[in-house]
């Protein structure tokens, strides 16, 4: 099709990406590029991109600076200083990423998150409380999306009533849609977070968006308006598009491998490593959010031609069988540490330590009340989300098999 990569030297019949098969299984075509076209120029149609898929060149391009996020890289020099910038921390280079991101730490401490473990619990029960006892349903709609979603709009302060708009908007806004509802989407949820941030300035909550204000009220360092809108519609989509899939992508895999889930079951203790395993095999961000090349750079022997746009292959480095071991196995008691699910380096996911709770309690919460799940489809009739950034399930029906309370 239109998206099918064309052919670099020497590295004709690659499998396709982006394209075709690669939606519903990337990794074939991952482990091509790794082997043989490490770093591949695709012809997507938005542009040339070029991907990187080997673990070590991945890694190492997250923390070097020629691999900048502010897109005026693209442009010829002369354009660079009248072309407008992106107040979103995660589109920022320093200083003005260092600046943003000290002051949003500032709110979004360990303990803030680890703090929020009872209340992740509480909601993951609240839902399967509302699950059937048995039947088919979808878990991706029912679950994998609703705990990250009621755990994320709490802890900005987003009224339960608003939430089904936000997320709306936030599919939207991540989606293979037109970019005209894309920027419609956007521009109503930065209105809605203004208005917000305005209500919280005058009534301060326990939450962080309150707490964001309380930041950009301080007289030294500050977040202007805009900046705290692009923040909190930042937290937003990261809070509603990757925790979702780290929970359907896991919970795919236990049910695809028996063998697997009767561990994660016998040996709960292991649960915590397992979401790592998950992150790692599965990765629920497929490709980083994309990087700008500030000059002429050398990766695995190709050279990047300075302006171009890069993608660092997060799913095909963490199934690199130069660094872990029998990498397509999928094997929740290894030891999965060191992979860049989560990114690496300046811009590492701020949302990791809670992300990790909310995939430890949304598999405890559901295997400890479930002892009989099983897919209720079969595996090649599954849909995978057409997204470049995002690799997940549009939906995942299963059968309870009648709960058991516990
Ligand atoms: C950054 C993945 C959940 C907030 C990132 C990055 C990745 C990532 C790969 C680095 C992007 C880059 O280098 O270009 C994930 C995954 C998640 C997850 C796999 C779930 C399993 C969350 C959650 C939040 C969040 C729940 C918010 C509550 C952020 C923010 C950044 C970020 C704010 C930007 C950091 C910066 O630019 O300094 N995430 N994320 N993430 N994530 Fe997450």
């Amino acid at each position: 099709g239109a998206m099918t990569a064309t052919t670099t030297a020497g590295a004709q019949d690659l499998p396709a990406v982006f394209d075709g098969e690669f939606w519903a299984d990337p990794y074939p075509a991952y482990a091509a590029l790794r082997e043989r076209a490490p770093v591949r120029r695709l012809d997507l149609p938005g542009g040339p991109v070029w991907l990187v898929t080997r673990y070590d060149d991945v890694r190492t391009a997250f923390t070097d600076p020629r691999f900048a996020k502010d897109w005026r890289w693209t442009l010829p020099p002369e354009q660079r200083a009248d072309a407008p910038s992106t107040p979103m921390m995660i589109l920022m280079d320093p200083p003005d990423h260092t600046r943003l991101r000290k002051l949003v730490s500032r709110s979004f401490t360990a303990r803030r998150m680890a703090g929020l473990r009872p209340r992740v619990e509480e909601i993951a029960a609240e839902l399967v409380a509302d699950l059937p006892a048995e039947g088919t349903v979808d878990l991706i709609a029912r679950y994998a999306f609703l705990l990250p979603v009621r755990v994320i709009c709490e802890l900005l302060g987003v009224p339960a009533q608003d939430r089904d708009e936000f997320s709306a908007w936030s599919a939207t806004m991540v989606d293979d849609a037109p970019q005209e509802a894309k920027g419609e989407a956007s521009a109503k949820m930065g209105a809605y977070l203004g208005e917000l941030a305005a209500r919280k300035a005058a009534e301060p909550g326990d939450d962080l968006l309150s707490a964001l204000v309380a930041v950009s009220a301080d007289d030294d360092d500050r977040l202007s308006g805009e900046e705290l809108v692009a923040m909190g519609m930042l937290l937003l989509i990261a809070g509603h598009e990757t925790t979702v899939n780290l929970i359907g992508n896991a919970l795919l895999g236990l049910l695809t491998h028996d063998d697997q889930l009767t561990l994660l079951r016998e040996r709960p203790e292991l649960t915590k490593g397992a979401v790592e395993e998950f992150l790692r095999w599965d990765s629920p961000v497929g490709t980083a959010p994309v990087r700008f090349t500030t000059e002429d750079v050398e990766v695995a022997g190709t050279t990047i031609p300075g302006g171009s746009v890069v993608m660092l292959g997060i799913g095909a480095a963490n199934r690199d069988p130069d660094r872990f071991p029998d990498a397509d196995r999928l094997d929740v008691a290894r030891d999965a540490t060191g992979h860049v699910a989560f990114g690496h380096g300046l811009h590492f996911c701020l949302g990791a330590q809670l992300a990790r709770i909310e995939g430890e309690v949304a598999l405890r919460t559901l295997l400890d009340r479930y002892p009989s799940l099983t897919l209720a489809a079969d595996v090649d009739d599954l849909v995978y989300r057409r997204s470049t950034l995002i690799r997940g399930l549009t939906t995942l029906p299963v059968d309870l098999g009648g709960g058991q309370l516990t």
